[in-house]
């Protein structure tokens, strides 16, 4: 048996799979984040802990034998957190998560040193890792001077589980410490922010071993044999692994909490003013670039709040057949963009509102809004070389059919569509536990599941989409400066 652990933003879920990737069980414990400021985004390190004991603990009483047999581990998480530990391996504060933009002048600060760009191949986002250490050496230099370890989300995890201090590639090339061509990292960087290697983790490849389960936890789990815990992944670079997005050609769509137009390449193609994120894929030897927008599924889930109807409820609504855009506009800007504007401040809007604009009407504006950022990461990884015919569709938005139908006929790709089953984060990472307990070939065990079904862009719609994208396009020059 081998578990995945995908620690995401929204819960920890847990996945356990036998030797032939058959999934045997899975459970999952929620998260909240804490918002206390405009721009921040916190989450206390001992809930992610409290949460992976609780799914494991259920997986536990469904399954006690199956859990008694693991042999791997494999960690996925939401990347870019900042983990901050003491000498003692004490938690300092709140972890500072991805979608926080809190240190956007700092970020501005580092990436106009043109050394973060040429090494790392990306922009210094304010959501990655490095402006945040900028953040608190700035703001709070009491805990600064105490920092003796930043550790991702899933490192924490890994140091929970087996007492080290170990990451991999994929989640380290998202921190603006890491040389992500010769995957190492960089002490000059680490230097500008005060920091050195002494404050990272060791570096191995996702698909190896990273440590093994603590005796403590192998006893408390009923476990008599080593678990080997594998490096792992970041979530996106963890579910391109369950996807198997592992080729050139290979690309997903992620319509999550945040949302990811992902592309496997086979070589380091860095284009940083195009603000697509090149990354170290989880297996050796192999990069990805992707577009990153910041405010997808929580799009709707922010308009199902304000309405009280359910995110389900909401597109339910509008029906499987798709409708021309009514000329109401949504921004999906809610704590700003990635790609490709690479702003903190700009916050969403509706425009186009009229009489007539109803709920549904807004509900299609927002499904719309978040299709057109997916188009513009597509029109940014098209700047960065790579080019797309078709796209596979993973994460909770892609259970409605409208919204799929939408992305379609925005990208004008074909959207493929994977047969029954789990092949998320968690499976990628479970994959990858796999991979490292049993020493197996990494590219044959990430296949790619059976297409069921491929969403054809809707020929009908195609020129009304695109003059809903041209109003799109020209709406963030305009309402830029005019958010604060
Ligand atoms: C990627 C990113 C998000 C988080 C979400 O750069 O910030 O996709 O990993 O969990």
């Amino acid at each position: 048996m081998y578990l995945g652990l995908d620690l995401g933003t929204s819960g920890v879920k847990a996945l356990l799979i036998d030797g032939d990737q058959r999934p045997i069980a899975t459970a999952h414990s929620s998260l909240t984040v804490s918002r206390p400021h405009n721009g921040w985004s916190e989450q206390n390190p001992a809930d992610w802990i409290a949460a992976a004991e609780q799914a494991i603990d259920e997986l536990k009483l469904s399954h006690p034998a199956e859990i008694a047999a693991i042999k791997g581990i494999g960690l996925s998480g939401q990347m870019h957190g900042a983990t901050l530990l003491d000498r003692g391996g004490n938690v300092l504060r709140p972890c500072i998560l991805w979608n926080d933009t809190r240190s956007h002048h700092q970020a501005a600060a580092l990436d106009a040193d043109p050394r973060f760009r040429e090494i790392t191949g990306n922009i210094v986002f304010p959501g990655f890792t490095a402006p945040k250490l900028a953040w608190v050496r700035e703001n709070e230099p009491d805990i600064f001077a105490r920092v003796a370890k930043v550790l991702l989300p899933k490192d924490y995890l890994r140091y929970w589980l087996t007492g080290e201090f170990i990451s991999e590639m994929s989640d380290s090339a998202g921190t603006s410490w890491l040389d992500v061509g010769n995957r190492r990292w960089s002490a000059d960087l680490l230097a500008a922010t005060e920091l050195d290697e002494s404050h990272m983790p060791s570096l191995v490849e996702g698909t190896e071993e990273a440590g093994r389960l603590k005796a403590e936890l192998t006893a408390r789990w009923g476990i008599s044999g080593h678990v080997v815990v594998a490096g792992g992944a970041g979530d996106n670079a963890a579910s391109a692994c369950g996807m198997g997005t592992v080729k050139p050609g290979h690309a997903f769509v992620s319509l999550g909490t945040s949302g990811v137009l992902f592309a496997a390449n086979g070589a380091y193609l860095p284009n940083p003013a195009s603000a697509v994120h090149t990354f170290c894929h989880a297996l050796p030897q192999t990069w990805h670039q992707m577009g990153v927008i910041l405010s997808a599924t929580d799009s709707l889930n922010w308009l199902s709040n304000v309405t009280g109807h359910t995110a389900g409820d909401l597109t339910s609504e509008l029906g499987d057949d798709l409708r021309a855009p009514t000329g109401v506009t949504f921004l999906p800007y809610l704590s700003g963009e990635r790609t490709p504007h690479n702003d903190a401040i700009i916050r969403g809007s509706f425009t186009g509102l009229a009489h007539q604009s109803d709920r549904p009407a807004l509900t299609q504006a927002v499904v719309e809004g978040v299709a057109f950022a997916f188009r513009d990461s597509l029109e940014a990884l098209h700047a960065a070389g790579t080019e797309l015919t078709r796209v596979t569709a993973i994460g909770g938005g892609s259970r409605s059919r409208y919204w799929l139908k939408s992305i379609a006929t925005a990208l004008g790709v074909s959207v493929d569509l994977p047969s029954d089953g789990d092949f998320g984060a968690a499976f990628g990472a479970a994959r990858l536990g796999l991979i490292a307990a049993e020493k197996a070939e990494p590219v044959a065990v990430c296949a790619a599941p059976e297409t069921a079904e491929t969403i054809e862009p809707d020929a009908n719609l195609a020129s009304a989409y695109a003059d809903a994208y041209s109003r799109y396009r020209a709406l963030y020059p305009a309402i830029r400066g005019v958010s604060s």
